[in-house]
């Protein structure tokens, strides 16, 4: 097919020219003295990312899922309870993997569409009164379902419950995009990954950690090799790795870091808000519903509920045979029911107007009734008429 694909899911998400550029380089030797000019000021900016002055960030060869892993292993017990409330695919993923952890996990059920019930997690941990649960899993913003939670919420419950539970959270589709500030929400494991707000492929698992995560990892009792901490620990120090990392995602995050702190955190929150604006307008246009329920939809990713006589999976297919643009599909429990537009990273409007008018097509083509171009023409007067 001409022209280039449209990339609409949440994550890859697309990579500015500069930074493929910025990752294009000879190989090099990790080990050389000059080495530490690169590590050591990555690891210091990407705490203005998560926004943390007290925190230690860290860098994997990996991904979000590890991130998952490395928080778990290294500053809990086997046999620990944890607690997490399931709202959608990512948080189940995360949930399951504390058990096959072997971690005792108290999950509760919540409606995909809603998030973290800060009411109920207060009740829950007041009535701990023992304080058995050691950690709170919270996942900021839920890819599968377009739902962000309330994490100053969270926060506030679990101090208003005077609980000591640490507080970990995925902020793998959040981190870089959306509202993050590990420091005053205090947060103890802030987890997330090179391929979406960072704007870079995968293969980064971006970390911080608070000092109380530090302490508890001193004593942690899991097995753990590849991702220790304490390995990172000793050789970031001297701004080395513990073992090769990769060196162009390592330069990608320098100019990823460049472009995001030159625009200022509040700006790109800004940014990612208007554009997540312009796209819920459309879908409203459409007269179709976002899987978030009011007050939890996602700046970064919006899930769009299809009527129930249709299959989303057929939209996302229309849309990339025929017109060659790439939507995120419904994961496990929304499968077939909801599409999803990425409206994360290197997006500005006229980007948006392309995924809105594809996805407009592609609805049309399903015999789903929307009036034709009222989608992009809402999008089209919320752009215009906020535009900077
Ligand atoms: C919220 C969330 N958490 C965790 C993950 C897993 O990350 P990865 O696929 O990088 O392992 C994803 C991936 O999309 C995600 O969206």
């Amino acid at each position: 097919m001409a022209g280039r694909n449209h990339l609409y899911v949440p994550g890859p998400t697309n990579i500015p020219t500069e930074i493929m550029n910025a990752m294009n380089v000879d190989m090099e030797d990790h080990r050389s003295p000059i080495f530490p000019n690169l590590v050591k000021p990555l690891l210091q900016d990407l705490k203005k990312i998560f926004r943390t002055e007290t925190g230690q960030a860290f860098i994997f060869p990996a991904t979000g899922t590890a991130g998952w892993e490395i928080a778990l292993t290294n500053m809990l017990n086997p046999g620990d309870k944890v607690l997490i409330y399931r709202f959608g695919q990512f948080g189940h993923l995360w949930m399951q993997m504390a058990k096959r952890l072997g971690l005792d996990v108290e999950c509760h059920e919540i409606e995909w569409g809603k998030g973290i019930p800060v009411d109920d997690l207060e009740a829950r941990l007041k009535a701990d009164t023992d304080h058995q649960i050691k950690a709170v899993l919270a996942t900021h913003n839920e890819t599968a379902t377009g739902v962000t939670s309330d994490i100053a919420g969270t926060r506030k419950a679990m101090d208003a419950a005077k609980h000591p539970a640490l507080l970990f959270v995925d902020g793998v589709s959040s981190i870089a995009s959306i509202d993050f500030r590990m420091d005053e929400w205090g947060i103890d494991a802030a987890i997330s990954g090179s391929q979406k707000g960072f704007m870079l492929p995968a293969g980064g698992a971006f970390l911080a950690f608070s000092q109380k995560a530090l302490k508890a990892a001193e004593t942690a009792t899991f097995p753990r090799c590849f991702l220790d901490l304490q390995d990172h620990i000793t050789t970031n120090k001297d701004g080395y790795t513990p073992y090769t990392p990769s060196t162009p995602i390592l330069h990608g995050l320098r100019k990823s870091l460049d472009i995001l702190l030159a625009e200022g955190m509040e700006n790109v929150y800004a940014r990612h808000h208007r554009l997540a604006e312009g796209t819920r307008r459309a879908i409203a246009a459409w007269g179709l519903k976002l899987c978030a329920h009011p007050g939890f939809e996602s700046d970064t990713v919006s899930a769009v509920v299809v009527p129930a006589d249709k299959d989303a999976r057929d939209v996302i297919s229309t849309a990339f045979n025929k017109y060659n643009i790439s939507l995120g599909g419904g994961l496990s429990e929304v499968a077939g029911k909801v599409f999803r537009i990425g409206h994360m990273g290197n997006m500005n409007d006229v980007s948006m107007l392309g995924a809105i008018a594809g996805v407009e097509m592609a609805l049309l083509d399903n015999g789903i009734d929307i009036t034709p171009g009222a989608g992009v023409a809402a999008a089209i007067e919320y752009y215009r008429s906020t535009a900077l």
